[in-house]
């Protein structure tokens, strides 16, 4: 179904798309026969290639698509995957795209050195491009990456986080990267620097949507259709939106007994007294609502731009990232 929505957001763009995948799959062949044996296999994973397609859509929104964009649109792709294998390691987490995670496949020492093949060989695209420009701003966000990760752990095991510090990991964990996606996209395209600004903006509030999304799923997903499995926040103590509002709207020995739950807890009881609580306290109806915000403010940013086939099919990606189930 949401599938059928993202194809029809880049309808616009389709032919363009095609020739990114296959620059993309080109991009991650090796000579080392278990390098190109991970490649080939993280291939046949499919993800939603969300990240290149906002690269694309805003280089034609803020000017044209040249090779300079499809360079940008793999660097952030290859980023994109090294991420999730090594978040995977770190969340210890045995699905993703519906297939077995890296690690579980090969075991952590293979994920993590496979992570570090596909950044380097992004950053390697934009060093032969000379794309220096794009260095700066995705060292930046794997900068951010890394230590949103790392903040999120951190509060992970003292079980503290409060709403300030989630959209601090969020925003540093993901949106940095969809806001280089629409950085880049525009650089490739145009030096007028409103539009850079106005795309920066966009690609933030977007991923700020994205992740809210993504942890609401995690609640109330199909484990189907997201391709890993539901409740896996709660399994790691992951305390993400919805848990933290609940947690806030109840008393200090409610939320306290949630709290040994989640540390304590039976492993197999543990993720349904979880989600039972945060549904008797609404909490992911506001995290929907927070992220019905950062959607509004996504389109806002839109604005500045002329209404174009390309301007519409972006104000619909808003609407797929804080809808989708997948
Ligand atoms: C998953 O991102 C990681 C998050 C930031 C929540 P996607 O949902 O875009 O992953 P794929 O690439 O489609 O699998
Ligand atoms: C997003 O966080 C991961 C990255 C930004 C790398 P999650 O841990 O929630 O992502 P999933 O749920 O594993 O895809
Ligand atoms: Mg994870
Ligand atoms: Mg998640």
């Amino acid at each position: 179904m949401s599938k059928n929505i993202l194809n029809n957001i880049s309808n616009p763009i389709q032919s363009e798309l095609d020739k990114f995948n296959e620059i993309f799959k080109k991009s991650m062949h090796s000579n080392v026969g278990i390098v190109d044996l991970i490649a080939r296999y993280i291939i046949r994973q499919k993800g939603k290639k969300i990240r290149p397609l906002l690269v694309l859509l805003s280089a034609k929104l803020a000017g044209r698509i040249s090779e300079r964009t499809y360079r940008g649109a793999v660097l952030v792709e290859l980023l994109h995957t090294a991420t999730l294998i090594h978040d995977d390691v770190v969340d210890n987490a045995d699905k993703r795209r519906g297939m077995w995670s890296i690690n579980a496949l090969f075991k952590n020492k293979v994920a993590v050195l496979m992570g570090d093949y596909l950044l380097s060989r992004g950053l390697m695209i934009a060093v032969d491009g000379k794309d220096f420009d794009f260095l700066g701003v995705i060292t930046n966000a794997v900068k951010r990456m890394s230590e949103g990760e790392l903040l999120q752990i951190r509060k992970t095991r003292k079980l503290d986080i409060d709403e300030e510090t989630y959209f601090k990991v969020i925003s540093d964990k993901t949106a940095s990267l969809l806001e280089t996606c629409s950085s880049i996209g525009a650089m490739s395209a145009t030096d007028n620097k409103d539009h850079i600004e106005a795309l920066k903006k966009y690609g933030h509030s977007l991923g700020m949507s994205f992740q809210i999304r993504d942890d609401i799923l995690d609640y109330e997903g199909s484990s189907n259709l997201i391709g890993k499995p539901v409740g896996g926040d709660i399994k790691e103590k992951k305390i993400t939106l919805p848990l933290i509002y609940a947690l806030n709207k109840v008393s200090k020995s409610e939320a306290s007994n949630i709290r040994k739950i989640l540390k304590n807890g039976n492993e197999k009881t543990k993720v349904k007294e979880v989600m039972q609580f945060v549904k008797e306290n609404n909490g992911t109806e506001y995290a929907l609502s927070v992220s019905r915000d950062y959607s509004i403010k996504a389109k806002q940013a839109l604005e500045i731009f002329p209404d174009s086939e390309i301007k519409l099919a972006m104000q619909k990606l808003v609407d797929f990232v804080s809808e989708r189930k997948n």
